[in-house]
């Protein structure tokens, strides 16, 4: 059971900034804040913004890295007099808005604070090649479209009728839409891998659940935004959405960055959390918004060991990967259309090429990127940088056979997988995770511990906006658990026996 602590209600704003607590037992109202926000994210920064706007000052983010924005990350790239700020991770606010209809929030921030975004023709604006260059094969790509919104049909029909769930391969199998060439399995992937950004092959995606997180975004009949996708192309970053929106609200002392998290000790009381240089916190709640990919990796400690229904809704999960390599040459010689696709006798080898020396974009920059995914990635992460710049140029020198190529003056991809403050780029619901796991990784732990980011969202796994709105939602729920005089919590299921698909699991306690 939880007390209202007047002290912190009445506005005693004497919380220290990461300072070591002083005793063991500590009365609520003397501890270093009432919630400590792991992660400084959109997850983060949003439920932050939440406690705010609800009256609740005594919060402390704790974000590892030397800025905010989490994922959100870029680089400049280029030679002097030819530099451009350029995203490694997300690029995309996808999904935007139709009409007067429910915009994306990310849209809605970028908007308040000026970001520059630009429409993205990914479905019109297209060179198709193969390995002895140009090739036309535009039209299976177009099959291919309808092949993947076939399979969402058909998903919402076993939804309907409560049939389980099975991978994305076996839809395509059903509805007779298997690749059978490397020029439909190039243009699947455009689809799967790549477009709707599951990072992996079919087999490795839920069927219902890709269904699900591309209609959520990008229908509106089931509540989406639209179909459109926006490329950021802001010099001062995409993250700037997150910056900005944390400058207007976020005190000084409300966030400590350069903060590793090492160990999270919970129980019905509270928590205490310590740091890599041994300070340790100690708070009435935590709210854990850390890349699943940490959570899964074992990065951070939790004391006592998660319970196995949280370790298994964390487990089920999957983390993947998708990388981003740019190049820079000193004169365009590639393709005038937005994107190309590249079919390769292997499936997702450098598959996906963007244009951003383009006239919506950063015209006269000599920039291009590809983009590979998934087992590739993984593959990619292990290799020299030097390595990967020679088999990308192979490539390149394929799709123009009778041009003569010259090397980069620029290259760089940042290896996500990695990274131990994300180890992968966001999560896929493989076939094998169930609405019931969904429900688990969301609830908390002993009402203390509460869990937040893109890969808690039922909806929209994987994107900016489910970070945001579960950033949102945890926000307030904790914000009624600081008021009192009762704290919920999300309730869990001690064990995931039933296999039907959302909205007809029932969660009990
Ligand atoms: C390459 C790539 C491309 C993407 N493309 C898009 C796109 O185009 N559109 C889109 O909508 N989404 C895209 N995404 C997904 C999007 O970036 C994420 O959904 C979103 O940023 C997740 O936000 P979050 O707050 O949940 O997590 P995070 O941003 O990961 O925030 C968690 C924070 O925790 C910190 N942290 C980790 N470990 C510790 C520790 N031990 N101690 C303290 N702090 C720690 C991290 O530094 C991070 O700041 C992409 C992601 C990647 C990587
Ligand atoms: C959208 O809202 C504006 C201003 O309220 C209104 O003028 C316009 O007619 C609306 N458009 C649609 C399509 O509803
Ligand atoms: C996805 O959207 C399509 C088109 O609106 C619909 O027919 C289908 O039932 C939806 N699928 C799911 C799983 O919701
Ligand atoms: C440890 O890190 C915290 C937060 O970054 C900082 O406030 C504190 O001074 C550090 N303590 C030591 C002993 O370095
Ligand atoms: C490249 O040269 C070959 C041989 O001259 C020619 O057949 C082919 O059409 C050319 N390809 C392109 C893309 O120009």
């Amino acid at each position: 059971m939880r007390h209202v602590h007047l002290a912190v209600l009445l506005g005693c704003a004497a919380f220290a900034t990461a300072s070591p607590s002083t005793a063991q037992n500590d009365q609520r109202s003397t501890k270093d804040a009432k919630v400590l926000i792991l992660g400084g994210g959109v997850a983060g920064v949003i439920a932050a913004r939440t406690l705010h706007r609800k009256g609740i000052t005594d919060f402390l983010i704790i974000e590892a890295r030397d800025e905010l924005g989490g994922r959100m990350q870029d680089y400049t790239i280029g030679v002097p007099g030819k530099q451009y700020t350029i995203e490694l991770g997300p690029n995309w606010i996808q999904g935007t808005q139709t009409g007067n209809g429910t915009a994306n929030p990310i849209l809605t921030l970028a908007r308040k604070h000026h970001v520059k975004n630009q429409y993205n023709d990914l479905d019109g604006s297209i060179t198709t090649y193969d390995y002895n260059g140009f090739k036309d094969y535009r039209d299976l790509l177009d099959t291919s479209i309808n092949q993947f919104t076939q399979t969402g049909v058909v998903a919402g029909e076993r939804v309907l009728t409560q049939q389980v769930d099975l991978g994305l391969q076996s839809a395509y199998g059903i509805t007779g839409a298997t690749p059978k060439n490397m020029y439909e399995a190039a243009c699947q992937y455009y689809q799967v891998d790549w477009v709707r950004e599951y990072a992996q092959s079919p087999d490795q995606n839920s069927w219902i659940a890709s269904a699900w997180n591309n209609n959520f975004t990008y229908y509106t009949d089931m509540g989406g935004f639209s179909d459109e996708n926006n490329l950021c192309i802001d010099q001062r970053g995409f993250k700037t959405i997150i910056q900005a929106e944390a400058a207007e609200f976020l005190q000084p002392q409300q966030v400590s960055l350069n903060s590793v998290v090492t160990t999270i000790e919970y129980s019905g009381d509270g928590a205490t959390v310590t740091l890599a240089n041994g300070t340790t916190l100690t708070s009435d709640y935590v709210l854990c918004t850390l890349s699943l990919g940490v959570l899964q990796y074992g990065d951070v400690a939790f004391k006592p060991t998660l319970p196995s229904w949280k370790m298994e809704a964390i487990q089920s999960m999957v983390m993947a990967t998708y990388t981003k390599i740019f190049l820079q040459f000193e004169q365009n010689f590639w393709f005038d259309t937005e994107m190309a696709i590249y079919a390769d006798k292997e499936r997702g080898r450098y598959p996906i090429w963007q244009s951003l020396d383009h006239v919506k974009f950063f015209p006269g920059s000599g920039l291009v990127f590809v983009t590979v995914t998934g087992d590739f990635s993984l593959r990619i992460e292990g290799m020299e940088d030097s390595d990967v710049q020679e088999e990308v140029m192979e490539v390149l020198r394929a799709m123009y056979p009778n041009i003569t190529v010259p090397d980069p003056v620029a290259f760089h991809f940042k290896r996500w997988n990695a990274d131990p403050l994300f180890r992968g780029s966001y999560s896929n619901w493989p076939p094998s995770f169930l609405p019931g796991h969904s429900e688990n990784l969301r609830a908390t732990v002993d009402k203390t511990l509460w869990f937040a980011g893109e890969a808690t969202s039922l909806k929209y796994f994987g994107f900016l906006h489910g970070a945001y709105y579960e950033g949102l939602n945890a926000g307030e729920e904790v914000a009624k658990c600081v008021e009192g005089p009762v704290c919920a919590g999300r309730q869990h299921l001690n064990s995931v026996v039933d296999a039907s698909p959302y909205p007809f699991v029932s969660i009990t306690s």
